[in-house]
């Protein structure tokens, strides 16, 4: 079976043919139970209950639990909703298991059962002590890798939630393979899943993505579980985005964001404020972008520096930006503006460690670059929101009033938007909008 994919083959074979992974395969026990009584014979089923008109299904509202965090909650499309499957995701070391026992410690009417493979609880508690003072009564720990032993703890202590840290760890006693095999996790996920919608009882996995692959990555999962949700972050920056990638009771444009801390995670509600490097005097090579991330606007600082390149090949290194993305708009600028950048080397920064897919701030990475380049400053009190095309032309981007708002909310006198967006009410804002359909006229407002 195919640890990337999923695919299967009855022989071992070098290269999958189904997702083109080398080395990816390894052996799996099938199991082949006799079939189980009642089951139909000739494929039918006598079934008692009746497809009904959806009309007629009830919706109570789904009542919610609280995480305690908002950040975690918003994500969540408002809380935890009884009887889902949460897969928590990401790199090892990124602060999984902090962020669940935060919440696990602040959640204190709600009775936890916290599994643990990886950690001892005295390592647990270690971590709940540097994390708050709460007693944790409430939140029960045990070691345990076991799966059939966990439902056990489960109908003992019958507890409100249910946390696994992590679902490779775990195994079920009938299957032969070991923990962390493609089909323990299938199974493990699948047998908890089915208590989880018998007694309504929340669940909350949490599972390692690792690139070379030495454990299954959970990839298999995100078809069985309600919610994926993803931590990223540099491991050496503060920041930490919880993203979410599924959601069966809430949107997946929504963001957390966390700043990784001594005493634990900090919920970040203002990003604008932290990712704004605050310098007194204009410096050359900067330029405040309106960027939104999910659906929330924030200002964000694109660093760049341009240098004579000491040798023949110029190089280019960006953080946080797409590379190939800013070798284009590189060659945008060169072809478009004219500007001289094939001997110079440049680099590129995104403040806070942060990766940024919006399109949007395309315009404050030209900006910078070309600053940098000439040595000129942009005024402290610009900011910057546009796509820029291979023509060099600006164009349109999404939540424009938002990004307006934003910027006049930190403080920003003006904001250089796409000329081609339609249906912004100006009079709402104090701010000036400066509409600049080319790079030159962008440039033109922000260099004389
Ligand atoms: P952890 O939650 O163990 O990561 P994961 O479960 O995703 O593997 O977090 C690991 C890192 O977080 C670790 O390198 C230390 C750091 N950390 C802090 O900076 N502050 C804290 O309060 C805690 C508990 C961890
Ligand atoms: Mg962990």
């Amino acid at each position: 079976m195919c640890r990337n994919c999923g695919n299967e083959s009855p022989k071992w074979i070098g290269k999958c043919y189904s997702c083109g992974e080398w080395n990816t395969f390894v052996e799996e026990t099938v199991i082949t139970g006799k079939p189980k009584a009642g089951a139909a014979r000739d494929g039918i089923m006598p079934s008692n209950k009746k497809p009904v008109p959806v009309s007629h299904v009830s919706v109570d509202e789904l009542p919610r639990i609280d995480t305690g965090i908002n950040e975690f909650n918003r994500v969540l499309g408002g809380g935890l909703v009884p009887g889902a499957l949460v897969l928590l995701g990401g790199e090892p070391g990124i602060g999984k298991s902090t962020l669940v026992l935060q919440m696990a410690l602040q959640l204190k009417e709600q009775t936890i059962l916290y599994i643990s493979g990886e950690e001892s609880p005295q390592q647990i508690k270690l971590r709940a002590d540097r994390l708050s003072d709460v007693l944790g009564e409430h939140c029960l720990i045990a070691g345990e890798t076991s799966v059939e032993r966990i439902l056990t703890h489960v109908e003992n202590i019958k507890p409100s939630l249910l946390i696994i840290d992590s679902v490779q760890t775990m195994a079920c006693e009938n299957l032969e393979s070991a923990p962390g095999s493609i089909s323990q996790i299938r199974e493990s996920a699948a047998t908890i899943m089915r208590v989880a919608k018998e007694k309504n009882l929340p669940v909350l996995l949490i599972g390692h993505i690792t690139k070379d692959g030495t454990l299954a990555g959970p990839k298999i999962l995100e078809h069985i579980v309600d919610v994926v949700l993803q931590f990223e972050g540099d491991r050496h920056y503060m920041y930490r985005i919880l993203r979410s990638a599924k959601n069966r009771f809430g949107s997946t444009s929504e963001i957390g964001i966390f700043e990784m801390r001594s005493s634990g995670l900090r919920e970040v509600s203002n990003p604008s404020e932290m990712l704004l490097a605050h310098h007194d005097e204009p410096m050359s090579g900067i330029a405040i972008s309106a960027a939104v991330e999910g659906i929330r606007p924030f200002l964000i600082e694109v660093q760049a520096l341009v240098s004579t390149a000491a040798y023949g090949i110029p190089q280019r290194s960006s953080t946080g930006f797409d590379l190939r993305r800013l070798n284009m708009l590189l060659a945008v600028l060169e072809k478009r503006a004219g500007f001289k950048l094939a001997a110079k080397d440049v680099f590129l920064n995104i403040a806070g460690g942060l990766r940024v897919v919006d399109p949007a701030i395309d315009l404050s990475v030209v900006a910078a670059v070309l600053s940098s380049n000439t040595d000129l400053a942009i005024r402290k009190d610009v900011c910057l929101a546009g796509e820029v095309g291979l023509s060099g032309e600006i164009r349109p981007v999404t939540r424009i009033e938002q990004r307006i708002a934003e910027a006049e909310k930190l403080g920003f006198k003006s904001i250089v938007i796409p000329k081609y967006d339609r249906g912004i009410n100006f009079g709402n804002f104090k701010i000036k909008s400066v509409q600049a359909g080319k790079l030159e006229e962008a440039f033109k407002y922000l260099f004389t």
